[in-house]
């Protein structure tokens, strides 16, 4: 008798989630302030800490991106709009911090005072190298604007002319050296000829050296990634100037058009590409042997805390299963892509095993949203605040991709997300550094002093339904306020 269909079910894996294992306490060697938190995702990329916010219009722009780099993690600038709007978001995260600008503002000694006061309000900057002919002839700061009593007079009439310049070649030190002795708070960067190259601020200098921590390219400037279609080239292209990391963002990356289209990009971008969604060994061995060169896998499938792909489909790879699935793909090849785990990360103890189940970072969308530097004003519901969550496979989200991007064709027309509200949390410093201290604890708990430790070191053990409501909070009920005691 044939067992063709009974043994599919009898042969099944368990397809294991967050909720299923326990991480096993092991012998620390180190305090977990002391543990490491830095990953190298690429190798061209390490980061600070093992987190990074996810391209979703509720989680990802400007100032997620910023403040995720400034934090040591990076944010993935989601494409739910025109090319132009991703790439000036983009842009708009390189010129927030940089040891030299390269996109420097400037204005022609034949503008007036009110044309520089217009452009340092517009573009919110204090100095403007004045040019003319491509050569630096000058600088106006906002005070020699303010003191101008004719706001219709040339430029060229108050502002400094020879300014201090620098060479390309200077290092942040000798740069913060010269504006200590000068006390200026600009340097332009200047050619042998006097070609404006590029500017040096004073603030820039001082935040680099505050957060040493920050992500950030050769350039000094903070990093940033973004997301796209792979069969958007065009996007892609636009993006592959200023960006660090590409991410396709397909929910099924395990399709022959998607993988010959990623393997297409590879070759044509120079920023390193990150693809997926990929959820089973084989769909990662496929994706690292045919897109090259490939950083890393965006791994998990339908875990998503916005996703209903799972539930409407009942296709599904929960991301702590498809970690490891993707983990051995990789350690089978011999590749050093890695792998990100995306999907269901609700806190520093789902980060905690997806890391020892051998991701290199995780990608956070709920964690994130309810922070002030996810997109949207915070909501009052029921006398709370909120913010605004929805997953890109949302009927509404759905209906902005369709409006705006022709990569994009509905070719299912089921919805496979939802949206919600998330409670406020306020500022994303706050938020990470809880998170950040909760893996410290969980890696020190753990027995593991760095990520590549916990790799090794990290055990897992199955819990039971019983266990998990007792490691859970229970028989007390929480209070929402708190008695003075002691
Ligand atoms: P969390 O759990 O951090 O998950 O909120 C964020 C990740 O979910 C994915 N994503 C979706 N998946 N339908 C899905 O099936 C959706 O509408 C959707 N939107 C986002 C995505 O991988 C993200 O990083």
């Amino acid at each position: 008798m044939g067992a063709r269909f009974s043994s599919k079910l009898d042969s099944a894996p368990l397809a294991a989630t967050f909720g299923d294992f326990i991480l096993l306490p092991g012998k620390a060697a180190v305090e977990p302030s002391e543990v490491d938190l830095s990953t190298r995702i690429s190798p061209s990329m390490s980061l600070a800490i093992p987190l990074i916010s996810s391209p979703m219009d509720t989680v990802t722009e400007v100032d997620m991106a910023v403040g995720m780099a400034r934090l040591g993690g990076l944010g993935v600038v989601h494409r739910n709009c025109p090319v132009e709007e991703q790439v000036a978001m983009v842009r708009a995260v390189k010129r927030a911090e940089s040891f030299i600008i390269r996109d420097v503002v400037t204005v022609a000694p034949d503008q007036t005072v009110s044309d520089a006061r217009a452009l340092m309000d517009a573009r919110g900057i204090s100095g403007l190298p004045v040019v003319a002919d491509g050569r630096l002839v000058g600088i106006v700061t906002r005070r020699d604007v303010a003191f101008a009593a004719d706001q219709s007079r040339p430029i060229r009439e108050i502002m400094t002319v020879d300014p201090v310049t620098v060479g390309p070649d200077v290092t942040p030190q000798e740069a913060k050296a010269l504006m200590g002795q000068h006390k200026v708070e600009k340097l332009p960067v200047v050619d042998r000829d006097g070609t404006l190259l590029g500017l040096i601020t004073a603030r820039d200098i001082f935040s680099m050296e505050s957060r040493p921590e920050s992500t950030r390219d050769r350039e000094g400037r903070l990093a940033v990634a973004a997301a796209v279609s792979p069969f958007d080239l065009e996007r892609a292209r636009a993006l592959d100037r200023w960006v660090d990391a590409l991410f396709t963002d397909v929910a099924h990356f395990h399709n022959e058009a998607a993988m010959s289209a990623a393997a297409r990009m590879a070759r044509e971008v120079s920023a390193d590409l990150f693809v997926g969604n990929v959820g089973t060994r084989e769909a990662a061995e496929e994706a690292l042997s045919r897109v090259d060169p490939v950083a890393g896998l965006r791994v998990g499938m339908a875990s998503g805390s916005i996703c209903t792909t799972g539930e409407v489909t009942g296709v599904a790879a929960p991301t702590l299963f498809a970690v490891a699935q993707a983990a051995d793909a990789a350690e089978a090849l011999g590749s050093d892509a890695s792998i990100i785990a995306d999907g269901g990360i609700r806190g520093p103890g789902e980060a905690a095993k997806a890391l020892a189940a051998g991701a290199s970072a995780v990608m956070l969308g709920y964690a994130l949203a309810g922070s002030r530097e996810a997109p949207g004003q915070p909501l009052m519901f029921g006398g709370r605040m909120y913010k605004f969550y929805r997953g890109m496979g949302s009927p509404s989200a759905r209906r902005r991709r369709y409006a705006l991007d022709r990569y994009s064709r509905p070719s299912k027309e089921i919805a496979e997300g939802i949206e919600g509200l998330v409670p406020y949390r306020g500022d994303l410093e706050t938020v990470v550094r809880k998170f950040v201290a909760g893996l410290r604890a969980a890696m020190g708990y753990a027995g593991a002093s760095s990520v590549r430790e916990l790799w090794e070191v990290g055990r897992f053990a199955r819990v039971s339904q019983a266990g998990l409501r007792e490691i859970s909070p229970h028989d007390v009920r929480p209070l929402e306020w708190r008695p003075e005691v002691g």
